[in-house]
């Protein structure tokens, strides 16, 4: 999830990269890098850690390129390292590229250029692009004009999965061009000059007027104009769009919070996260894991351990892995698993799952198990952190940089990542083939499904502003339904404060009942079809009562019973967590916001606990 940034034009190029990439750093801050035309050749400066690094390195004041490409880099790919930072050039030095997104079928085209003499410095799948970039542009004979172009799109033809490039050669020291696939990318149009970025607001000091670009549209940029073709070099016009927005929201992309802007990015958080490890019609695939059906067959449990947001992830998890593997498999809190002698043995399989990777509790239990003999898998969103280190194993949800306090994209990018996995291990046992099917199509629809369910902001922010001065909301749900509960009550304390709680609807008149009074809030979950009607009695016992409820189901109900009804789209019961929570994450920051509180730095909270 990096940031990247271009400029074209007649002032030096490097402060102004320089000065967007801070306004970028938000995306990721492994490793900065720059890389201009001067008048030898091309440039690069790179180097790990946040932008500051480069800005200091000896040097960079006497670059007087007037061209150039920046990038601030979030690793998805090999980790934060010198040689791991973009630019990154091929191997005749002909070509600089950067590179937002990731490139699923890396490993293919990496051993079609070493089979044709190219060799590899760094371990990210980017630099695959410009050995294929100088792979197309030596193979064509021709001297056209548009010789860097084709090159450029013959390369970007081959490349699966998601990508925003911006790419500089010595040979055409006047042009830049840039194309985007599924990452975002804006030209931004100035006078004399053209400013490349992965969002508005990074350029907004600079230029108001911007060319939005499509997937596969390729530009040829020069000082004075921007040339546009379509994924068949056919040229094509573009208007620009005058943007209202002032400089400062930068950091935010645009939104008010960092809160928001990552329940907004969940389409893609999810889109990434699946990554090339699912398709429709072949097996699911993990690079990361060699598991052996032997092996799969000899355990009898699986532990899934995690605190907070992720422990709810797996406890979503714990259905999909039981139905299809058919193995016994147990959620538990790392602070509590920890200190109970938990029966853990050779044939327990334990994964551990932690947005920050940095978790002390989660850790400690990673190290338990593996001190009992147990196989451990860490699933984390962050590259290289200390639990990736600690386990045998590790896989990664690829949901960007989570900044807010509030886990939000990590959570559902969590939920997915597991049921690819359990999906993966009952392909290798050869289980629920006829369900496998149907749910890996439901998974790949997720992001388009996930963006329908954000557009009902509106009607639960309104539904935020009527009940955010109450002190207590009760959230009921069965099955799936109940862990959706559990996490959307953690989210609506932990940013507004309000004491919110959870139960299985079933387990209300065990004693909870008791707490229903006039005008209570009830939210209630209702995704299984199975046990749709079993909730709304349960609902119907507290309306009796008093209470004002909303509903989030994707089931044909009566909406007249209830004071508010949101719909969600139809998907697999395993995954409707995913569309269900969606709502409520936005319930809890409306409310918070109708508080005035601090959304993104909850009170006494921290992003990763790295203390028990
Ligand atoms: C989530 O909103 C919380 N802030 C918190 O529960 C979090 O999920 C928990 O601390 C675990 O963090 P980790 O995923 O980085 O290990
Ligand atoms: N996949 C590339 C890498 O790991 C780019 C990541 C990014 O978007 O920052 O280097």
């Amino acid at each position: 999830m990096c940031g990247i940034v271009g400029y074209i034009g007649t002032k030096k190029a490097s402060p102004i990269l320089i000065n967007g990439l801070i306004r970028l750093e938000y995306r990721g801050y492994d490793s900065a890098g720059i890389s201009t035309i001067e008048k030898d050749g091309l440039s690069i400066m790179k180097d790990k850690g946040r932008v500051n690094n480069l800005y200091n390195l000896p040097g960079i004041d006497d670059l007087e390129g007037t061209i150039g490409i920046a990038h601030t880099r979030w690793a998805t790919h090999g980790k934060p390292s010198k040689e791991n930072s973009h630019p990154h050039m091929d191997n005749s030095k002909a070509f600089s590229v950067v590179h937002n997104g990731i490139i699923e079928n890396y490993n293919e085209l990496k051993k079609f250029l070493t089979d044709n003499g190219y060799t590899f410095y760094s371990q990210t799948d980017t630099e695959v692009i410009p050995n294929l970039i100088h792979y197309y542009y030596e193979k064509d004979n021709t001297n056209d004009d548009n010789k860097f172009l084709k090159a450029v799109k013959n390369a970007c033809l081959d490349l699966k999965g998601s990508f925003a490039l911006e790419v500089i050669c010595k040979d055409f020291p006047e042009n830049m061009i840039v194309v985007r696939k599924d990452s975002p990318l804006v030209i931004g149009k100035g006078n004399g000059e053209n400013y490349v970025s992965s969002d508005i607001p990074a350029i907004l000091s600079f230029t108001k007027d911007f060319y939005l670009l499509n997937d596969l549209e390729f530009v040829i940029l020069s000082k004075n104009d921007a040339k546009f073709y379509d994924k068949d070099l056919n040229m094509i016009e573009k208007e620009t769009k005058t943007i209202e927005w002032n400089a400062s929201s930068a950091e935010k992309d645009g939104f008010e919070d960092f809160m928001l802007k990552e329940i907004y990015e969940q389409p893609t958080a999810i889109r990434e996260t699946i990554g090339s490890k699912l398709n429709e019609n072949s097996k699911c695939e993990f690079d990361e894991l060699n598991f052996t059906k032997e092996y799969l067959n000899s355990i009898n449990k699986i532990y899934i351990i995690a605190c907070g947001t992720a422990m709810h992830a797996g406890l979503v998890a714990k259905n999909v892995m039981e139905k299809l593997c058919k193995i016994q498999t147990e959620v538990d809190i790392a602070s509590e698993f920890r200190y109970r002698e938990p029966l853990v043995d050779k044939n327990t399989l334990s994964i551990f799952i932690s947005q920050s990777g940095e978790t002390a509790d989660t850790i400690a239990a990673l190290k338990l198990c593996k001190e009992k003999g147990a196989k451990t898998i860490a699933i984390s969103n962050v590259i290289g952190s200390s639990i990736t280190r600690e386990a045998h194993y590790s896989i990664y949800t690829h949901a960007g940089p989570e900044i807010a306090v509030a886990s939000t994209k990590a959570y559902t990018s969590q939920v997915v990542l597991l049921t690819l996995l359990a999906i993966y291990f009952a392909e290798i046992l050869g289980n629920s083939k006829d369900i496998i099917e149907n749910l890996k199509k439901d998974i790949l629809d997720l992001p388009k499904k996930v963006d329908e369910t954000l557009k009902d902001s509106e009607i639960i922010k309104n539904f935020a502003k009527k009940v955010y001065q109450e002190h207590d909301i009760f959230f009921l749900g069965r099955g799936i339904d109940e862990t959706v509960a559990r996490e959307s009550a953690l989210k609506l304390k932990e940013i507004s404060y309000i004491h919110a709680d959870s139960y299985p609807a079933g387990e209300l008149k065990h004693g909870p009942i008791a707490l229903i009074e006039k005008d209570i809030t009830v939210i209630g979950i209702m995704t299984d079809p199975k046990l749709v009607d079993k909730t709304v009695s349960n609902i119907q016992e507290v309306i009796s009562r008093g209470a004002k409820t909303l509903i989030v189901t994707n089931q044909k109900i009566d909406s007249k019973m209830f004071d508010l009804v949101i719909k969600i789209p139809e998907t697999n019961a395993f995954i409707s967590p995913i569309l269900s929570v969606i709502p409520l994450q936005l319930f809890a920051y409306y409310i918070s916001k109708e508080k005035g509180l601090d959304v993104d730095k909850p009170r006494n909270l921290a992003k990763s606990v790295t203390v028990e």
